[in-house]
């Protein structure tokens, strides 16, 4: 491995709270403010051993086989579309990103929007704006007494469960797993019942084949009528033209949309919206969770899980490598991290290689996932590099590393 000027390569602005954990671990940092693409990202990869990037890096196919230095990437965000992970995998690169950091974000974000829709605040002020004095308690309502369905408590879900009935909300939810409710929150036999008993209806399940238009003209017809419907969590989940239609009739009283089944990949991209323009209304540009208390907690979360990959090994929640949580290298022992294709027979050649050599093999780690096996040994001094050599020239062999004592 070359001795390159620096260990990891930040790009996209990370949050500055990484720089701390990976500079503690002794790990030098080089940056580039936005994101690279092209033959500057080729370059700039081959002289780097890890890399993290939020979402506008494309590390595709293409340019991770030219990243022959390359060990990790880090995904400074929630989703990892933007790496192929298949192709990392296959070169024995981990990947890791920080898929719930941002929990709080989303759901205060909600909280504030269940609150809004029922005062129609948005509606009120864009009037205001417009110079129209509109003083009404028409169609306001406290949200206390009100009753919030949440579906999918998971993370996010659970997490305004509990906001909502610290403001004296009555709180339903309906999840396809037999998950436990926080406080006094209900669970639902299903979706139907669900929305029939809900005043404002969250979504907070992920974009899979059964969430796709999970909300659809049936499902807004079962809602109670004048309830209102958020969405921040992905776009295929709600079918846009089935809320305006009934948006427009009033059947469904208020809205509020924070995903889309396509959204701009820039700030510079002119956006159409099937919503925009109605009443009650509240359109946001996917910022559920982006705040600055996410970003910094994404930053600390994502570099805690490099370093601790750099320093021993692990790849607990890599999301395209098998896991193994190894503990720290005892400090006279040499380290064989060995990332091979799943066939039979290579461990024993492994044993074999390290048995010449007359080394004990003092622990072992193994994990395979398809056709990928990540061994660990952790063994004595070995004598000369014949050994680390022949190890990394077996055929199967996908990539080493080796941590040795100093
Ligand atoms: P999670 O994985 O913790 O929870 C999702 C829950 O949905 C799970 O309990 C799962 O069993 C349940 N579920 C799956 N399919 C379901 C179905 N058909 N019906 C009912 N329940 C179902 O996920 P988390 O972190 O709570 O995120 C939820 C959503 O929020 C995801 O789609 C995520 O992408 C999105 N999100 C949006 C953000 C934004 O900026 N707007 C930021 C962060 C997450």
């Amino acid at each position: 491995m070359p001795n390159f000027e620096s260990d990891i390569l930040l790009l996209e602005s990370i949050h500055s709270s990484a720089d701390g954990v990976l500079i503690d671990e002794g790990l030098r940092i080089a940056r580039a403010v936005g994101s690279l693409e092209g033959d500057e990202l080729v370059a700039r990869l081959a002289t780097t051993r890890m890399v993290g990037i939020r979402s506008k890096t494309q590390l595709t196919r293409e340019t991770l086989a030219q990243a022959s230095h390359l060990q990790c990437i880090g995904c400074f965000c929630i989703g990892t579309n933007q790496v192929d992970l298949e192709a990392a995998a296959e070169h024995g690169i981990t990947v890791f990103n920080s898929p719930f950091s941002n929990t709080r974000s989303v759901a205060e974000m909600t909280l504030a929007e269940i609150i809004a829709l029922h005062r129609r605040l948005f509606d009120r002020s864009m009037r205001l704006h417009q110079g129209h004095w509109d003083k009404s308690a028409t169609a306001a309502h406290e949200v206390r007494g009100r009753t919030l369905g949440i579906v999918g408590y998971g993370h996010i879900g659970s997490q305004i469960s509990v906001l909502a009935e610290s403001l004296g909300m009555r709180v339903l939810y309906h999840d396809i797993l037999p998950v436990m409710p926080m406080g006094n929150a209900r669970a639902c036999s299903d979706l139907g019942e669900l929305l029939e008993r809900s005043d404002i209806v969250t979504l907070h399940v992920p974009e899979t084949e059964g969430t796709r238009h999970l909300i659809g003209a049936a499902e807004l017809e079962r809602m109670k009528p004048g309830a209102a419907l958020i969405n921040n969590a992905r776009g295929s989940v709600v079918d846009l033209s089935a809320l305006r239609t009934a948006l427009e009739a009033r059947t469904i009283g208020g809205a509020a949309i924070d995903v889309y089944p396509e959204e701009p990949r820039s700030n510079t991209v002119d956006f159409e919206c099937p919503l925009a323009g109605l009443d009650n209304v509240i359109l946001t540009p996917h910022i559920g969770g982006s705040t600055e208390e996410a970003q910094e907690q994404i930053a600390a979360e994502v570099a805690v899980k490099i370093a601790r990959f750099d320093a021993t090994g692990t790849t607990t929640s890599s999301v395209n490598i098998p896991e193994v949580e190894l503990p720290v290298r005892p400090p006279d022992q040499v380290r064989i991290l060995h990332f091979h294709r799943n066939v039979p027979g290579v461990l024993s050649k492994m044993h074999a290689i390290i048995a010449e050599h007359e080394v004990n093999i003092t622990a072992e780690y193994l994990r395979t996932t398809g056709g990928l096996s990540y061994v660990i040994m952790d063994c004595g001094r070995l004598k000369g590099t014949d050994a680390l050599q022949r190890l990394e020239s077996l055929d199967e062999t996908i990539r080493m590393r080796v941590l040795r004592p100093d």
